[in-house]
């Protein structure tokens, strides 16, 4: 009885459920990849003689009882759900397979946008923030790689291959930044890219965000903020330059040992013939810090 039963399980999957392995359909090309509303064509053959070849499909169901190949054809593919399959039934054993077509229909996004979330204006140096982008319409979201960019630099990507659905759908990426001094002025772009194999179209098709224009305050830096020590010559103009880096624009004021004749109303550098020794303070101030420099003026020493 063990042994009918085994027969009997023989036969069932050799006459109804052979694929794969075994199964003498030929599907050519195996694996499609076709862009939303473009056309597609595949064939099927079968190895050995046939009394029926074809697919079953919602859309260009076809089949043949005297030729050893049919074809799935379709001008303008838009059916999310179209999984066609290849059928034989044929004369011997297995009398019946089926081949199910590896089919990729794709879409690039409607729209891809990035934007600060919960903020607006413009960031300040070492804080954290994050940014948002969005991809509107893209299938399968599977074969999706999201990649944030800081000018041409890929700072991170972002797959979404734990995920399945073949109609199209929105999906999203938050990118965590701490900005600093240097990424004043920084451009952040995401770029949604579909990498569909070696069947998919060459570069991979993308849709690229418009670039979000980083604003980065930060406090007055000096090139160099340690004093500096100069000699006078007598009657020679003398610069003290303390330009400071910094977003806003810093504003100066100066502290002079005697009250100088030319204008130091916001200027970065002063330049004068009538410096006395002494020592000079600058400002540089914005919006986030106030920082000093000193400029230490000393007459000239005799005999060197
Ligand atoms: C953004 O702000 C809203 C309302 O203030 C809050 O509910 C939400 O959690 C915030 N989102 C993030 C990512 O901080
Ligand atoms: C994503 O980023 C990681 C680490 O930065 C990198 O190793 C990987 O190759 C990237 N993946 C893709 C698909 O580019
Ligand atoms: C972003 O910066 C670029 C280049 O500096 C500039 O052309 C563009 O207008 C800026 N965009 C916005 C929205 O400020
Ligand atoms: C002052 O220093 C800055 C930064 O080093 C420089 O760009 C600028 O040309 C200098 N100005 C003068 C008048 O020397």
């Amino acid at each position: 009885m063990g042994t009918k039963f085994l027969q009997w399980i023989l036969t069932f999957c050799m006459v109804y459920s052979v694929t794969g392995e075994g199964c003498s359909l030929i599907i050519k090309p195996s694996r499609v990849v076709v862009g939303f509303g473009e056309s597609v064509s595949v064939t099927c053959e079968a190895a050995r003689p046939v009394r029926v070849l074809g697919w079953e499909s919602a859309i260009s169901a076809a089949h043949t009882q005297q030729d050893l190949s049919v074809q799935w054809k379709v001008d303008s593919l838009i059916d999310w759900i179209e999984e066609p399959i290849c059928y034989g039934v044929f004369f011997t054993a297995p009398r019946q397979c089926e081949e199910k077509l590896n089919l990729v229909l794709y879409k690039t996004p409607d729209s891809v946008s990035i934007r600060p979330v919960n903020h607006t204006g413009p960031m300040v140096e070492g804080k954290e923030y994050q940014l948002l982008c969005e991809v509107q319409n893209i299938a399968p979201v599977q074969y999706l790689t999201l990649r944030w960019y800081r000018g041409q630099t890929e700072v991170y990507n972002h797959s979404f291959s734990d995920l399945t659905s073949s109609s199209p759908v929105q999906v999203s990426s938050i990118l965590l930044i701490t900005p600093t001094k240097d990424e004043n002025g920084a451009q952040y772009r995401c770029v949604a890219e579909l990498e569909l194999g070696p069947e998919g179209p060459k570069p991979p098709p993308s849709v690229t965000s418009e670039p979000l224009n980083a604003s980065v305050y930060f406090p007055p830096v000096f090139i160099s903020p340690e004093p500096e020590v100069l000699e006078l010559i007598g009657g020679d103009e003398m610069t003290l330059n303390c330009t400071a880096t910094g977003n806003p624009a810093p504003v100066y004021s100066w502290q002079s040992p005697h009250p100088i004749q030319e204008s130091t109303d916001n200027e970065a550098v002063l330049t004068s013939s009538s410096l006395i020794p002494g020592t000079y303070t600058c400002t540089a101030s914005n919006t986030l810090e106030k920082k000093s420099k000193q400029f230490i003026v000393k007459a000239k020493t005799k005999g060197v």
